[in-house]
């Protein structure tokens, strides 16, 4: 049976020693914060922000949440920025991505100061970790990288095989892997023959944003498999299709209406020798290391 990589206990893990940290900065006087910019009203967009803020309540990080509507033009969110890379008390900005197609997204992530820039998604930053450099790496794959040190996963030597070219996810994880010195081969849409490159692969991960997508012929038997994919279901015949007559997904698609799918085929994970379920994989990480990333944000600068 293959281990399952519990996403929920590692950032369970994670938020207790970011518990511990953040008491230590405020007996030296000095409460995180983290702003978050959430633009318009996107379902998905509100859920995750929802999440981090009240993390951050839990942990006893300051947050602040500004919502103006999806009409906002590039310059008023510019000026929104600017005044948080003026103030003190915030140690950290997230923009929430994706922002509304007139927004200008590269211009607004390279206008939040490096030093604030939780998600490592600044141009200086992305060089930092491309250079191998200290800095605020992205949330997402620094959780997978965090996960795979916790539980003994080694990376060094191995073949690494990311499916997923996205700056959020896929880049940044190809770089951590290979600054692990794992062997890394980055995939995507247009890769030939693709089951045969993943075949290869110790270390699979799959960001691509389609449920099910990874089959179990593409997977290396006893590979480790990290499935980053959280989507939704919307109909009976493909909950079937991923999960059988599964009663508790069953269950779930008739309370809710949807079922979470990650980019692997359920059954695809039988050949894995360890992987992370979804829910409860990954996604649980990506805050735990946003926190994280905020308390490392304020030692740095105001430590
Ligand atoms: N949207 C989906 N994932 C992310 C993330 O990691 N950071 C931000 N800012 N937006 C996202």
């Amino acid at each position: 049976m293959p281990l399952v990589l519990d996403g929920v206990e590692i950032a369970g893990e994670i938020k207790a020693e970011v518990a511990v940290a953040v008491q230590a900065l405020k007996e030296r006087g000095v409460v995180p914060g983290l702003a978050v910019i959430l633009v318009g009203s996107v379902a998905a967009s509100e859920i995750y922000v929802r999440s981090k803020v009240k993390t951050c309540g839990e942990l006893g990080i300051y947050s602040e949440m500004l919502t103006p509507p999806k009409t906002v033009t590039t310059d008023e969110l510019l000026t929104m920025v600017a005044a948080l890379n003026g103030r003190d008390d915030i140690d950290g900005i997230l923009i929430q991505l994706p922002l509304p197609g007139h927004v200008d997204t590269k211009r607004l992530l390279e206008a939040v100061a490096p030093e604030k820039d939780v998600d490592g998604f600044h141009p200086v930053n992305v060089g930092r970790l491309q250079s191998g450099q200290p800095g605020l790496q992205p949330c997402t794959p620094a959780g997978v990288m965090e996960m795979l040190r916790r539980r003994d996963i080694p990376v060094a030597g191995k073949n690494a095989v990311v499916i997923g070219r996205s700056d959020i996810v896929g880049k940044p994880m190809a770089m951590l892997l290979l600054n692990a010195s794992a062997t890394v081969t980055i995939c995507h849409s247009k890769t030939a023959n693709l089951a045969g490159v993943t075949q290869q692969a110790d270390i699979l991960v799959a960001a691509i944003g389609r449920p099910g997508f990874v089959t179990e012929d593409m997977v290396k038997q006893g590979a480790v498999v990290i499935d980053v994919g959280i989507n939704r279901v919307v109909s009976e015949d493909k909950v079937r299709e991923f999960f059988g007559d599964d009663p508790k997904r069953q269950a779930t698609f008739e309370k809710r209406g949807s079922v979470v799918v990650g980019d692997v085929h359920p059954e695809a994970f039988r050949a894995s020798s360890a992987y992370t379920p979804v829910p409860g994989g990954v996604g649980a990480l990506t805050i735990a290391m946003l926190m994280a990333n905020t308390v490392k944000a304020a030692e740095l600068r105001r430590g």
